[in-house]
């Protein structure tokens, strides 16, 4: 599938966008094992991304961390990629009686703009919590606010109220009452707060696991992920979308 276009926000992050020959039935929270027809033995295996969107432009959004994130930032338009997709599991509805609240951090933010999008679209407009250690870590943040209410949080304070994002979520669940339901896609640290507060204020809560991943499709084996019930699930196949009172979270970090 050839690169239809690179957009660049700084060095940092980007978002890529593939030509499909047909369309792709994607769901917030679906992923993409995705790597490069040209790119030889290194890196030997495809990089698991959240998908953006679908349909017959998919894209991804990409931060750079290392040599296959690195390759995906230099890519040039018309580069052929191989792309496995939509995988895993996407996120669940979410009720009726309840309001979306949305915990992203950083490049976190890919899965739930998608779900942000979706949910507009439906009439159910979300509250999102975006948090990033500076004003430069809050990609896609423009469009983000197109479709959902948006509250930013910095931990030096450059943007948004100072501090942890966490704190924005114990505010949002105390005006609802409680009648939420919480999605959350980011560093597992933030995540596990997250899932901790869900928990602790009887919120079901969806989280986006991002545990790095071999195959993609549950034949390697190496993505398991502690479950609280005992055993392991696969992050790949059981989710990336999980209740995050299935994961012990003190082992993700
Ligand atoms: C389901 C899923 C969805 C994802 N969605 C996105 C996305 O939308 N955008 C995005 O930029 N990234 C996303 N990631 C993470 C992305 O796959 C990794 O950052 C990427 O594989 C790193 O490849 P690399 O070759 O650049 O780095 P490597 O050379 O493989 O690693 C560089 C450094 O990053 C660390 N690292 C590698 N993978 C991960 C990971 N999954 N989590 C935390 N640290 C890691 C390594 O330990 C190492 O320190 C997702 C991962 C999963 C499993
Ligand atoms: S990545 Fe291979 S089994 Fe999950």
């Amino acid at each position: 599938m050839p690169l239809l276009r690179r957009d660049s926000m700084g060095p940092s992050y980007h978002v890529l966008t593939f030509e499909a020959p047909d369309a792709i039935d994607a769901s917030p929270g679906h992923f993409v094992m995705v790597r490069g027809a040209t790119w030889g033995d290194a890196p030997l295996l495809p990089r698991p991304m959240s998908l953006l969107e679908g349909g017959l432009r998919p894209s991804i959004l990409v931060k750079v961390v290392g040599e296959g994130t690195r390759r995906l930032a230099h890519a040039s338009t018309g580069e052929p990629f191989d792309l496995l997709l939509p995988l895993g599991r996407p996120f669940a509805a979410c009720p009726d009686d309840r309001t979306p609240v949305l915990v992203a951090g950083g490049v976190g933010v890919a899965p739930l703009l998608f779900l942000s999008r979706q949910l507009t679209a439906a009439g159910k407009r979300p509250i999102v919590l975006y948090g990033g250690r500076t004003a430069h870590d809050l990609p896609l943040d423009d469009e983000l606010a197109e479709v959902a209410d948006v509250r930013i949080f910095t931990e030096d304070g450059s943007r948004g109220r100072a501090g942890r994002v966490t704190v924005g979520l114990e505010e949002a669940l105390g005006l609802l009452e409680r009648r939420a339901k919480v999605y959350t896609c980011g560093p597992d640290r933030m995540m596990a707060a997250v899932a901790a507060i869900a928990a602790s204020l009887d919120v079901p809560c969806e989280a986006s696991l991002e545990t790095p991943m071999g195959c993609g499709f549950g034949v390697c084996l190496g993505c398991p992920v502690e479950r609280t019930q005992g055993g392991y699930l696969y992050a790949c196949v059981d989710g990336p979308c999980v209740d995050a009172r299935s994961v012990v979270w003190e082992k993700q970090q």
